[in-house]
């Protein structure tokens, strides 16, 4: 029975995903070479660092250390650009009525995410009071599909493994609940989620009759 729920934040609670991607394009284009939505696809719940290797990779750009490190700090801050204008209207739809209903039944929810930007997204849409424990890339230090971050919310939750369940649009993220020996639920596409339990496009098509079902409310 499902005791704790565990959220990743980047394309399940905000669709920060879009951001990322702009922030990773443009470094791309400046460094002269095209990058895509679908290449994109394989930096969702990838930390940083290893983001900017791939991504220099798929440009056959070899980067001294000053140069990598100068790199990921201009993404960075150009993705903070981004999320500075951010406010509860890029919440994605319905998160706050699965929130609200596990808040009202008391509970615990987590979040389980690779960025270092996840309390401030968080401030930002003002849903930071909701989670119990926040771990995300400060606090691990093995990336998705390794289950560190999910198993250490599960267990700064109080909650066995086994009783959490987590939301994830990273298919590395749904490989790393499994993993953590969690109930996985994608939130996106069903083609790329293929290893997921449950599969849903957003959060409008989940009910607080399914969230009853897993917990037994
Ligand atoms: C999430 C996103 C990734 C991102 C990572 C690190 O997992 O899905 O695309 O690279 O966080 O984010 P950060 O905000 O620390 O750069
Ligand atoms: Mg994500």
């Amino acid at each position: 029975m499902i005791k704790g729920f565990i959220f990743d934040l980047d394309g399940v609670i905000v669709d920060t995903a879009k951001y990322h991607y702009l922030a990773w394009k443009k470094l791309a284009n400046e460094l002269g070479f095209q990058f895509n939505e679908e290449q994109n696809e394989a930096f969702k719940g990838v930390s940083r660092k290893r983001c900017l290797e791939i991504l220099l990779d798929l440009g056959g750009v070899k980067a001294t250390q000053e140069q990598f490190d100068h790199w990921m700090i201009e993404k960075n801050e150009d993705y903070l650009r981004y999320i500075e204008k951010m406010d509860v209207s890029e919440i994605l739809p319905d998160v706050p009525k699965i929130l609200d209903f596990l808040k009202a039944n008391h509970i615990p929810m987590a979040l389980g995410s690779a960025s270092k930007n996840a309390i401030p997204i968080l401030r930002k849409v003002g849903l930071l009071s909701y989670f119990k424990v926040v771990v995300d890339g400060n606090n691990v230090t093995k990336a998705k599909p390794d289950p560190e971050v999910f198993l250490l919310a599960a267990k700064d939750i109080g909650v066995d493994p086994t009783d959490c369940v987590v939301f994830e649009d990273a298919l590395a993220g749904i490989q790393a609940a499994n993993s953590a020996g969690m109930t996985s639920i994608g939130i996106g596409d069903t083609t790329i989620l293929t290893d997921a339990q449950y599969n849903f496009n957003n959060f409008t098509e989940i009910s607080t009759d399914f969230i009853k079902q897993l917990t037994t409310i």
